[in-house]
């Protein structure tokens, strides 16, 4: 199912659903960018803006950016923060969100994108030098094991076009448009980790 049909359908039923991918997400971008100051913000696939508003208290201003309108459409219901602006826009084209940004986030959409490079080199674009590119996605090894996005609609379960991505596409996807790595954390289920985790986040600086 393409992404853009698969997350306007989603959309309604998105926030409501048991998610644990969603919900670790949610905490690992809260102890990833707390404490940290951020002036301009972008927010990749801000969906029905989970992280919107906690992110919106803490800059100046935020861009929020997705490829569906129902996604979106939920987050403009709930976000009331003046200092967020709303787009429409997809990722793997050109980006037209603005650029001078401090920070960029982008939580669990690269696992849409095949090519993370494109993603990358724009980010580069878009920050200010120095500026923070904040990823979290669904952990590789969870993706090995046969994880996807999906979901449960009236005709069957749903499952998202997806792409792999190994540890080191990232990694090297980053370098390779200048930023340098600043972290690299794996997010578990409760306290388990003896188990698999969940989510990958890295924080990369980009270049002065
Ligand atoms: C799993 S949801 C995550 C939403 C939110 N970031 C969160 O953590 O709850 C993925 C979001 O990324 C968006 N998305 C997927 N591919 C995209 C693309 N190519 N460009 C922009 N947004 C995209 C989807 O529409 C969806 O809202």
């Amino acid at each position: 199912m393409s992404v853009e049909a698969g997350y306007n359908q989603w959309a309604a039923t998105y926030d409501e659903v048991a998610n644990p991918t969603r919900d670790l997400e949610k905490v690992a971008c809260e102890v990833m960018l707390q404490d940290r100051a951020h002036g301009a913000v972008l927010e990749l696939g801000g969906g029905t803006g989970k992280n919107t508003s906690w992110v919106a208290e803490r800059c100046e201003r935020l861009v929020s950016a997705d490829l569906s309108r129902e996604m979106q459409a939920v987050a403009r219901a709930k976000v009331t923060a003046a200092n967020v602006e709303f787009l429409i826009g997809d990722v793997r084209q050109s980006w037209q969100f603005g650029t001078g940004f401090d920070l960029i986030t982008c939580s669990l959409i690269l696992e849409h994108v095949g090519d993370l490079g494109h993603v990358f080199n724009e980010a580069a674009e878009a920050l200010k030098p120095g500026g923070l590119f904040y990823v979290c996605e669904l952990h590789p090894f969870k993706q090995y094991a046969g994880s996807k996005a999906r979901f449960d609609s009236e005709g069957g379960e749903k499952v998202l076009e997806c792409y792999r991505h190994h540890v080191t596409d990232y990694t090297k996807a980053a370098v390779a448009a200048g930023f340098a790595i600043e972290d690299i954390s794996e997010w578990f289920d409760g306290s388990d980790r003896a188990g698999l985790p969940r989510l990958i986040s890295f924080l990369f600086r980009n270049k002065e």
